[in-house]
């Protein structure tokens, strides 16, 4: 597209980065989308880990519409809603555990908020208002508001609100390839999980309400997911201090692990569980956060109201495309489908190491993160003014792939964040012969970029 063309194609719309051209997206059917210029692309990151059932599904549509010519909308803080009582229900036998109570919002970062804002006033209504330090991890993403950044743990994406934000605790993560302590699993005693034991002593176990984290880390790290011993030490250090532990499973949720929760991989159960993304397919705005009965019986008990209100929080139209995509899910069994194409989409990706740039490829399920080293030896990131994410993500769009770019998960010259990765959430309904079509472009594209680092 030239000049004026280009220019009229943009319109007033407020893109994130003005430099760039974005290519408009015009349709999409199954696990392709295609650009207004008719360029077809394979997604390999299902929107942006949303697109769990692909594109095009016409029930959920139907179901959507005919939510919306009957009740578009209902304010939760005066009504309640049939699909939003129906999905809740659904999640609820979905969650692992006594998760059985369940509250709506539009998205992650709602959900998150909702998460923090619960934790905190569950132990106000317990008579714990000390209680009001929330841990989290470094290398972690939460949502973009100033509540979820300021638990959130991507330095880059801190850096410009950074005085705007609260002041909270964060731990390392268990991230392996790049131990903080240069330790080695398992004769590591597993300091990543007594990590977060010493950060609630040093903060003081009575002020300490809550600690979140994802369960695999997803866009800030690519897939890192942690030891064994991990969750279960981490459940077991919050019970020991009446901290509550709130699973992030925003990207996690509903399948892509090939568990229906990331958490059901260890056997655990978070007092609060977040979801969004696949929850309702890319159909519609959707989060949620599934709670333990005990913290609903708290609030029932004190005949305490929760003090919060999204206007659009449970909203019909949303709870019914989730409703839909549920049942798509389920009769689909796509949380059985990615455990068993889990190993073939994990040995699509094992050829990526020829690359001379390729310092790791790590997968859980459908959940792929590749990290880039300038050396592999000593595991050296590149400098962040390189932008080599940015340019893979260019070299897949080239290649005909959509692939999502992260940086900071390391630490560069002057203990500036650095590293780069990028990762996959392909939709769930992947077939094998998408998996080997990914390997394909993402070796055409990984080419394209070994010309243009030329190492
Ligand atoms: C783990 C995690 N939590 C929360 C969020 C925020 O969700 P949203 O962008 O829907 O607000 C995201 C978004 O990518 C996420 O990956």
């Amino acid at each position: 597209m030239t000049g004026p063309n280009r220019r009229a194609a943009r319109g007033h719309l407020f893109t994130l980065d003005p430099s760039r051209e974005y290519p408009v997206l015009d349709r999409a059917e199954g696990v392709y989308v295609w650009d207004a210029e008719g360029r077809r692309y394979l997604d390999a990151i299902a929107g942006i880990g949303v697109a769990t059932i692909g594109y095009g599904r016409r029930e959920v549509v139907d179901a959507m519409a005919e939510q919306a010519a009957r009740l578009p909308y209902a304010v939760g803080n005066i009504f309640s809603n049939a699909p939003a009582i129906r999905l809740a229900e659904r999640i609820g036998t979905l969650t692992p555990g006594d998760l059985d109570w369940v509250h709506f919002t539009s998205g992650g970062s709602e959900a998150v908020e909702v998460a923090l804002k619960l934790a905190r006033q569950y132990h106000v209504i317990r008579g714990a208002p000390e209680r009001q330090v929330i841990i989290s991890r470094w290398t972690s993403y939460h949502g973009a508001t100033l509540g979820t950044l300021s638990v959130g743990g991507s330095k880059l994406r801190r850096r410009v609100y950074e005085p705007l934000l609260l002041d909270t605790p964060h731990i390392p993560p268990s991230y392996c390839y790049r131990c903080p302590w240069g330790l080695t699993y398992p004769s590591c005693g597993i300091t990543c999980a007594t990590e977060l034991d010493a950060a609630i002593r040093a903060a003081g176990p009575e002020r300490v309400a809550a600690f979140i984290a994802e369960p695999v880390v997803a866009s800030v790290g690519g897939a890192i997911w942690p030891v064994d011993e991990y969750w279960p030490m981490i459940r077991e250090i919050c019970d020991r201090h009446g901290v509550l532990l709130i699973a992030d499973e925003v990207v996690t949720g509903f399948g892509r692990t090939g568990r229906d929760f990331a958490v059901d991989h260890w056997g655990v159960v978070p007092d609060l569980l977040v979801m969004g993304k696949g929850m309702s397919g890319g159909y519609a705005p959707l989060g949620a956060v599934a709670i333990r009965a005990p913290i609903r019986a708290a609030f029932e008990e004190q005949g305490a109201a929760f003090e919060h209100i999204f206007t659009f929080g449970g909203n019909p139209v949303s709870a019914a495309a989730g409703l839909a995509v549920v049942d798509v899910w389920e009769r689909e069994r796509l949380t059985e489908h990615v455990a068993e194409l889990g190993p073939g989409f994990a040995a699509a990706l094992e050829p990526l190491r020829r690359f001379p740039f390729v310092g790791d490829v790590r997968t859980l399920g459908f959940m792929a993160g590749i990290e880039f080293v300038e050396d592999r030896e000593t595991r050296r990131p590149f400098p962040p003014e390189a932008r080599v994410a940015a340019k893979a993500r260019e070299a897949g769009l080239q290649a005909g792939i959509v692939t999502y770019p992260g940086t900071g998960m390391a630490e560069g010259p002057g203990g500036r964040p650095a590293g780069d990765i990028i990762s996959l959430y392909p939709p769930l309904t992947f077939q094998p012969s998408h998996i080997v079509e990914m390997g394909a472009r993402l070796a055409d594209a990984f080419a394209r970029l070994d010309r243009e680092l030329d190492l």
